[in-house]
């Protein structure tokens, strides 16, 4: 199994879901996607996450953004636990959940870290362009949930980044000031951003979010 970094495109494969068989690339078609594994069904803080990443539905949606889980129990498994999750977060989870039972998936996105757990998945996060590369990887442990708002920033920050020619300072959120990426020389970012751009060192240029 290769090691997958940024910039590596993201693996196609056909899987079992809560949403019947699909396939990943058609699945994503042009827009962006997250793909994020889940320890186990049935367990506390999977059941949380689940339903927070349903509830930001709409947030995903604006973003063009497709969300997709993982856990390697077996489809009856997630349908039942699906009912456990709408009983106790107060939602339906409007994605689906791939059915990894034979680890294929999981192998190839490399979500099993033997010395974490032999068998069940690292929380993984895997987000990925319209172009199919993978923009972002983070891994958690089995015993911390994901911060959704995370997701949604660090989706902000990637789409931002894609399309201007600026990156996001520590703790960025949509609107503040972002620093004009370090290759444009500062005449040319007051071309590309107009006279708001401040030089606080040759290297540290700020100007506003140009998509706020
Ligand atoms: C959980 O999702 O709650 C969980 C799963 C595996 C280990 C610890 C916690």
């Amino acid at each position: 199994m290769a090691v997958l970094r940024l910039g590596d495109t993201a693996p196609d494969f056909t899987a079992e879901t809560t949403q019947g068989t699909l396939n990943f690339y058609d699945f994503l078609g042009d827009h962006w996607g997250i793909l994020f594994s889940h320890p186990a069904d049935f367990t506390p803080v999977c059941t949380t996450e689940l339903g927070t990443a349903a509830k930001f539905k709409d947030e995903f949606d604006r973003r063009k953004v497709k969300v997709i889980a993982l856990s390697v129990d077996p489809l009856d498994s997630h349908q039942a636990w699906l009912q456990d999750i709408a009983e106790t977060q107060d939602t339906e989870v409007n994605f689906p959940i791939i059915a990894d039972a034979d680890r294929k998936v999981s192998d190839l996105y490399d979500m099993i870290h033997p010395k974490a757990n032999d068998t069940l998945t690292v929380r993984s996060v895997f987000i990925i362009g319209p172009d199919k590369k993978i923009k972002l990887i983070l891994t958690y442990p089995a015993s911390t949930g994901r911060n959704f708002y995370e997701l949604l920033r660090v989706i902000d920050s990637l789409q931002l980044t894609a399309y201007h020619k600026v990156a996001t300072p520590a703790n960025w959120e949509h609107g503040q000031k972002v620093v004009v990426s370090p290759a444009i020389p500062t005449p040319e970012a007051h071309t590309l951003f107009g006279d708001q751009v401040e030089e606080l060192k040759p290297y540290l240029r700020l100007t506003p979010d140009p998509t706020a």
